[in-house]
């Protein structure tokens, strides 16, 4: 499974670029505001901090104007991934900008059949929203599920991977992983959160404390 990190802030993606377990990022526009940077000039530089895949969302609600928009954000760098939204005018923009040879990630995915759809129009991504599925009483990974066996039912789909979005907890990660997701997009603190364990900071003190105890030094 590969991780994505979700945000526009710079200073947490090269914290976790470092650490080599990053593959890709996505920003949308809250992303983007949160950050109070200048859209072109943040994803420039997170397109050359991380060489994977880094999400750009377009603005423009009408499949035109989001194919002049996302020719912008492509011609940023190599690794930019337009993120088109999953209404009948980003299906369209995203078959257009598929075949300009550009990834696309098509966003705000929230049924089995939108994600059919993005597939269809040639998405190399879908962005199904599990957190935001949960916090309306619906179960986020049983969305997970549906599109997994939808996509695997069809392989000549197009290979459109599963990138799991608004991820809210280490158990989010699980689920996807054991689901067979391609993809998830962790918000920083998530990450962070994904490698601690008490156990492994008890065991690591009392191994320490021995340690110490014998008087050596590797
Ligand atoms: C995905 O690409 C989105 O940026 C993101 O996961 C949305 O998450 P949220 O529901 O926490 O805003």
């Amino acid at each position: 499974m590969k991780f994505f990190v979700d945000t526009a802030d710079v200073g947490d993606i090269r914290e976790l670029a470092a650490t080599g377990l990053l593959d890709g990022v996505t920003t949308n526009p809250s992303l983007i505001a949160k950050s109070g940077r200048d859209f072109i000039e943040v994803i420039s530089e997170i397109c050359e901090i991380v060489p994977g895949p880094v999400s750009a969302e377009v603005a423009a609600m009408e499949a035109d104007a989001m194919i002049v928009e996302g020719r912008k954000l492509a011609a940023i760098a190599d690794n930019v991934a337009v993120k088109l939204p999953l209404t009948m005018d980003g299906l369209k923009a995203c078959r257009t900008i598929s075949e300009d040879g550009t990834s696309v990630n098509v966003t705000l995915c929230f049924s089995p059949a939108q994600a059919l759809l993005a597939a269809k129009a040639g998405a190399d991504y879908i962005s199904p929203f599990v957190g935001r599925l949960d916090d309306i009483g619906q179960n986020g990974m049983h969305l997970i599920d549906d599109i997994r066996t939808i996509y695997d039912n069809y392989p000549d789909l197009g290979g459109t991977q599963i990138l799991v979005a608004s991820i809210r907890s280490p158990a989010h990660v699980v689920e996807a992983a054991k689901l067979g997701a391609d993809v998830c997009t962790i918000p920083p603190s998530v990450i962070k959160q994904l490698v601690q364990h008490p156990l492994t900071d008890k065991g690591l003190d009392g191994f320490m404390k021995d340690w110490a105890k014998t008087g050596q030094s590797i």
